[in-house]
């Protein structure tokens, strides 16, 4: 399908000057395939970033946690696409379920009314996840999307229609899939060291593919990079890679641990 193997370090809120210095010395030294066979990104905290960028090697690149969903200005805290764009920051994570669940962000904007004595709860069609990946991408920046499930949606089977929904908020608001990979981290995976079985992970995969191909087309399913995150670690990334629709990872504690060579590795 000759889709190239992605593997994304996600540094999450981690991290001293001096643990940065040594992850990036750790990832200078490996020995990993080469760019044709895998493309690797790590995302530290936005402060470390131009660290990072001045010592990491030329063939890894580096990625945001988090824009700002449109033009930069008065907004105290955020970063806007035109800062990473100015600092030459390629990709940027967006729709990580730690900021859907625990900062909010979501398919959907609402807003609370009063009218008469109640509160009118107003769904607006703007889509704050699918906003922040067009916008992101109007910028020239490449865009690693993330999608995944509680456990308490898996357990009432709805995983299918979840990640559907995820994938729809941002289908909607974009026209090419050239830079966009699209990351399914099932929340009950996230951090907790229970992985998705290979099955598992396999099966969300081909379902979003086929989501891509009915729904946008059978170009953009072929060429979508379907990646996975959760408790990927250095023994289960061989198998998990093994996978036909797994085309890489989104690793967070393992990326901060020499294991990422060899997690980087299972794309062999
Ligand atoms: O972005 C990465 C995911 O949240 C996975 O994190 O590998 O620590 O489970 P984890």
């Amino acid at each position: 399908m000759g889709r190239k193997f992605f593997v994304g370090g996600n540094w999450k809120c981690n991290g001293t000057t001096e643990e940065v210095k040594k992850i990036v010395n750790t990832l200078n030294d490996g020995q990993v395939p080469s760019q044709d066979v895998v493309e690797v990104v790590v995302s530290p905290p936005y402060v470390f970033i131009p660290l990072v960028k001045s010592l990491l090697r030329p063939d890894f690149h580096v990625a945001a946690q988090n824009v700002w969903v449109k033009k930069g200005g008065a907004y105290t805290g955020e970063i806007s696409a035109e800062i990473l764009v100015n600092l030459e920051v390629p990709w940027v994570i967006i729709g990580h379920s730690e900021r859907r669940l625990i900062l909010g962000e979501s398919n959907e904007v609402m807003f609370f009314l009063p009218y008469l004595s109640f509160w009118v709860v107003i769904i607006v069609p703007e889509k704050f996840v699918g906003d922040k990946v067009a916008y992101a991408l109007s910028q020239g920046l490449k865009v690693i999307a993330c999608v995944g499930e509680t456990l308490e949606q898996r357990e009432a089977r709805s995983t299918l229609d979840v990640v559907a929904a995820q994938t729809k908020a941002i289908a909607d608001r974009i026209s090419n899939w050239d830079d966009i990979v699209l990351a399914y981290e099932p929340v009950w995976a996230i951090g907790t060291g229970k992985v998705a079985t290979p099955a598992q992970a396999q099966e969300v995969h081909s379902e979003l593919r086929k989501w891509l191909h009915t729904n946008v087309s059978a170009d953009v399913a072929a060429k979508t990079r379907i990646i996975y995150g959760g408790s990927v670690n250095g023994a289960n990334s061989k198998e998990l890679a093994a996978q036909p629709d797994v085309d890489g990872f989104l690793v967070g504690g393992a990326s901060l641990k020499p294991e990422f060579i060899d997690i980087i590795k299972a794309a062999e």
